[in-house]
């Protein structure tokens, strides 16, 4: 129990917490805030049940953590543009985030956080693995963290986006998407800790170094963050709502449920630019 009256209960020792004690959608008070503010540090994913909160709540609660920010290649709700909508159903040809990711990190600030609100869930399946980057960097050889701290990589949110549209029959022409470098090794502005950050949908390549030896890197990074000694997967609920650090976590959305439907909003926190 932390000094705001929230039980905060570890997942794996690597990360993830269930938070109870704590309504979402009521404003939070201070104590409440570093409370959670502290176990997101700590844990990188927060996981809490039976929180049937208004759109106007989930804003107000991203707005506690920072400005929100719309999604680059997604309209949002109708009147709330900040707020992506989740949904899969017996219609649906793809679902968001079925591959290991950090959220769009192809823009030039990422997202600091994510929080998404699963109000309609199947009856089996539909869990979100997360896995954390400060385990996937602890687990490298000394060699390696100093090989990889010293390199940047290409982020291009077009190709994936691109692809995305073409599924759903949208004509992106004329259209642009976020491009960058980031470190490929960063340090969490918060934590100070050090994160693994390239991930499968956004990282096109790592740059100063061949083509070839980029792609052997990123195929060897993209496999080793699949490793479940670094993860966490969170069974939902109706009302459940998942907060994850973009910093130093990725996620992959399972659609093991077709033709089930699953739905919920999810609003983005900005963020910084990576710093290495
Ligand atoms: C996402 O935000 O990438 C989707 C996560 C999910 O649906 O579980």
């Amino acid at each position: 129990m932390s000094a705001a009256g929230i039980t905060i209960t570890p997942i794996t020792p690597a990360i993830g917490a269930e938070i109870s004690g704590v309504d979402l959608g009521a404003p939070l008070d201070e104590a409440t805030f570093t409370g959670i503010h502290n176990a997101l540090t700590e844990h990188q994913v927060l996981f809490f049940r039976d929180q049937d909160i208004s759109v106007e709540a989930h804003k107000a609660l991203g707005v506690r953590f920072g400005e929100l920010v719309a999604h680059p290649n997604d309209p949002g709700l109708e009147g709330h543009p900040e707020v992506m909508i989740i949904h899969a159903d017996e219609n649906s040809k793809r679902v968001a985030g079925e591959a290991w990711h950090s959220d769009v990190s192809c823009s030039e600030e990422p997202p600091m956080g994510s929080i998404l609100r699963m109000f309609t869930v199947p009856p089996h399946g539909g869990d979100t693995l997360f896995s954390s980057m400060y385990a996937a960097y602890d687990a490298l050889s000394e060699q390696m963290k100093s090989y990889l701290g010293g390199l940047s990589a290409l982020h291009d949110g077009g190709p994936y986006y691109r692809s995305v549209n073409a599924m759903l029959g949208r004509d992106d022409r004329g259209r642009t998407y976020p491009a960058t470098e980031h470190p490929v090794i960063r340090t969490h502005p918060v934590s100070g800790r050090k994160a693994l950050y390239v991930n499968s949908l956004f990282t096109q390549r790592i740059l100063g170094i061949p083509r070839g030896e980029s792609d052997a890197m990123l195929d060897f990074l993209f496999a080793h963050v699949q490793n479940p000694q670094f993860q966490c997967r969170f069974q939902w609920e109706q009302h459940s709502i998942a907060f994850w650090d973009n910093r130093c976590t990725q996620h992959y959305a399972v659609w093991d449920y077709f033709p089930e439907v699953r739905s919920g909003y999810r609003v983005t926190v900005k963020g910084d630019r990576p710093r290495a």
